[in-house]
């Protein structure tokens, strides 16, 4: 037998700090479709995919939540894997970061780069947010400040070490300059030379000492792995690669498609391939970085409140409604919306009424005019010839489109054909044939091709939509499932008898559903904030809070500080007492927006100069997590400044 083809393809390890919202189901989905045609139509696929559970930031939630970082990340992997299998996401292996055969592998590897001279120890001197506890270079910077909090920063400095990629630079530049095809779509594979690689790669530091939740350097147990350089390997340490059980890798690497976010694209296209060349390994056929998915208001967010559910979609519209939204909708490569009256309304119009009538109307008339029994054609006339040649056509098309990711357009070709099929009931009207005795065989021709066409679709729909693929079948008595067999137009058994089933898309109140939705989408806003609101923190006596000085102040004065979009400076009374304090809130607050205010300051904090402004106290403000909103705490009547809050 002919060795079949191999097909490496991978979607991004997730991060398993959250609960996952559409848009990260949305680069799994589209990978699913793909691994699904391409072993349809003969390829030996391994489909990739799994979670990133190393760093900092899980450390951090899972110290919140006061429980080991293990514990912590278990809970929502397995939330991840239900939610892969709500999805029909058949993937060939999951890999986790912290599972022990990727532990030793990465460690294997590290130690090859450092040994070989790739990594080296030096010092990491940049600027320190100790509340993130994140180092940033100047540039990185916002207005001066931590790009992350706001915070202030220090000059600091931190043992570290580093991997040698500028040596690589120029072979990757020259690299993907000749390989036309490695990043996907074209525009990205600009951004990537013209914004980072061309203006010169600065080394790359690889590891930690301030946290230890991650892999640690075999060549200096103080340090833990960049969490970065950890997942990448993912890709490979997956296949086996640097142990005794290699056959995996020696067998699919190269990989064909990396899919990924566009957000991700810079470590898969930089730091990754230099990697590979560092450890003298094949790069991968492409990077693919899809786009965005938006919901009205912009990015999803959980403050924002339209985080949109993945689950809540599936359990009112099945799986394969939302896969159809997510495959067809969004155009590949580009960002797209997420809107529930248009998802709706395209349930409607393309499952419900273009699809699901063609199933139900065909099965039907087998039923209604032959028992069920499905018939052997006859003579062809020449509308049957345009059915046939199109349902031939489209394989074809679909395939090519796939090849070259373009997952809507292989919908629309499928689309094109039960379209056509629908239009040939109605050409070929066979409940006027069905009522003259001498056109009987001619109907059962008529609907010998239908379902044949539709035997076709069910096929091709199975990379898409496999329930509904499944279900199709299921009623027209299917055998022949093969992608050969969709290359020639008499794979349905005459004599065979349909079974007709349940509606495959129940046509929906658009109305009462959007009403019902919003009720569901309010619910899950109110349980994300639970979930989302810090712990409260370690209980303290009245003493303690006593420590603190909170005083009622008028702001008499306000204006930006020079050189800084975020910081307002105020003049504020305090008991006759005039002081300054600088505040991070001009992102909120017009500077006469605030003057005449009664605000609450934390009176006997410690100086600080900001900015190379005094700052002699801190307004108090309520914010949420992400600093998306703000407001200052502010006294609704007048009171004589100077007064104590308690
Ligand atoms: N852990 C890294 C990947 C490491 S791969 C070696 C990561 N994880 S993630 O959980 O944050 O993201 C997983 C995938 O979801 C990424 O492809 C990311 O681009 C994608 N998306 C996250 N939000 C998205 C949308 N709103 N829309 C589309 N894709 C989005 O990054």
């Amino acid at each position: 037998m002919k060795e079949k083809k191999k097909f490496y393809l991978t979607t991004p390890i997730y991060y398993p700090s959250a609960k996952l919202h559409i848009g990260n189901t949305y680069t799994t989905v589209a990978a699913d479709a793909l691994a699904r045609f391409k072993r349809l139509s003969g390829y030996d696929v391994m489909f990739l995919t799994g979670t990133d559970e190393h760093g900092q930031k899980i450390q951090r939630k899972a110290e919140e939540k006061g429980v080991t970082p293990k514990e912590y990340v278990d809970e929502i992997v397995a939330g991840i894997k239900d939610l892969w299998k709500m999805m029909n996401i058949s993937y060939d292996k999951f890999i986790r970061t912290t599972d022990d055969y990727h532990i030793e592998s990465v460690q294997k590897i590290v130690e090859k780069l450092y040994n070989q001279g790739d990594i080296y120890k030096s010092s990491y001197e940049g600027w320190y947010c100790t509340p993130c506890e994140s180092f940033w270079t100047e540039t990185q910077l916002v207005d001066g400040k931590c790009p992350d909090c706001g915070r202030p920063v220090e000059k600091a400095k931190e043992e570290a070490y580093f991997f040698k990629v500028s040596k690589y630079a120029d072979r990757l530049i020259e690299y993907i300059e000749e390989h036309p095809d490695f990043i996907q779509p074209e525009s990205r594979k600009n951004e990537m030379l013209n914004n980072f690689l061309r203006p010169g790669l600065e080394d790359l530091c690889i590891s930690r000492t301030s946290f230890d939740w991650g892999i640690k350097a075999p060549f200096d147990e103080k340090h833990v792995i960049y969490v970065w350089i950890d997942a990448l390997l993912n890709y490979i340490t997956a296949l086996g690669y640097g142990t005794e059980n290699d056959q995996l890798f020696q067998k699919y690497w190269p990989c064909n498609v990396h899919l990924i976010g566009k957000d991700i694209l810079r470590f898969h296209t930089i730091y990754w391939p230099i990697t590979l060349m560092a450890l003298g390994l094949e790069l991968p056929k492409q990077v693919f970085g899809h786009g965005w998915l938006l919901v009205d208001g912009g990015k999803m967010s959980k403050s924002k409140g339209n985080v949109v559910d993945p689950v809540v979609l599936i359990n009112e519209f099945g799986a394969d409604a939302v896969r159809y939204y997510l495959l067809h909708e969004i155009p590949f490569g580009s960002d797209g919306l997420f809107n529930n009256e248009i998802f709706i309304k395209k349930v409607n119009s393309d499952l419900a009424n273009d699809l699901g009538n063609l199933v139900s109307r065909t099965v039907a008339m087998v039923e209604k005019y032959f028992e069920g029994i499905i018939q052997s054609p006859t003579a062809k006339e020449a509308i049957d010839e345009e059915l046939i040649s199109l349902a031939l056509e489209v394989p074809v098309k679909v395939e090519d489109n796939i090849n070259k990711l373009k997952i809507p357009e292989a919908l629309d070709n499928i689309w094109e054909l039960i379209r056509r099929s629908n239009k040939y009931i109605d050409e070929t009207a066979p409940w006027i044939l069905a009522k003259d005795e001498a056109k009987k065989e001619r109907l059962g021709t008529v609907l010998y091709n239908l379902i044949e066409s539709l035997r076709i679709t069910a096929t091709l729909l199975s990379a898409f939509l496999p329930e509904t693929s499944e279900k199709i079948y299921k009623q027209l008595n299917v055998e022949l499932t093969t992608w050969d067999s969709i290359f020639s137009f008499d794979g349905t058994r005459c004599g065979t008898k349909v079974q007709k089933g349940d509606v495959i898309f129940p046509r929906i109140d658009v109305a009462a559903k959007l009403e019902q939705l919003d009720k569901l989408k309010e619910a899950t806003i109110k349980e994300a904030q639970k979930t989302a609101a810090k712990p409260i923190k370690e209980e303290i006596t009245i003493e303690d809070f006593e420590k603190i000085d909170l005083r009622v102040v008028k702001v008499l004065e306000c204006e930006p500080v020079k050189k800084s979009d975020k910081l307002l400076k105020l003049k504020v009374d305090l008991a006759g007492e005039t002081r300054q304090v600088v505040s991070g809130i001009a992102k909120y607050y017009k500077p006469e927006d605030l003057v005449g205010k009664y605000v609450v300051l934390v009176a006997n904090l410690k100086p600080v100069k900001l900015r190379g402004e005094l700052s002699e106290g801190m307004i108090l403000a309520a914010s949420t997590e992400d600093d998306s909103k703000l407001f200052t705490v502010t006294i609704p009547g007048e009171l004589p400044t100077g007064s104590e809050v308690r």
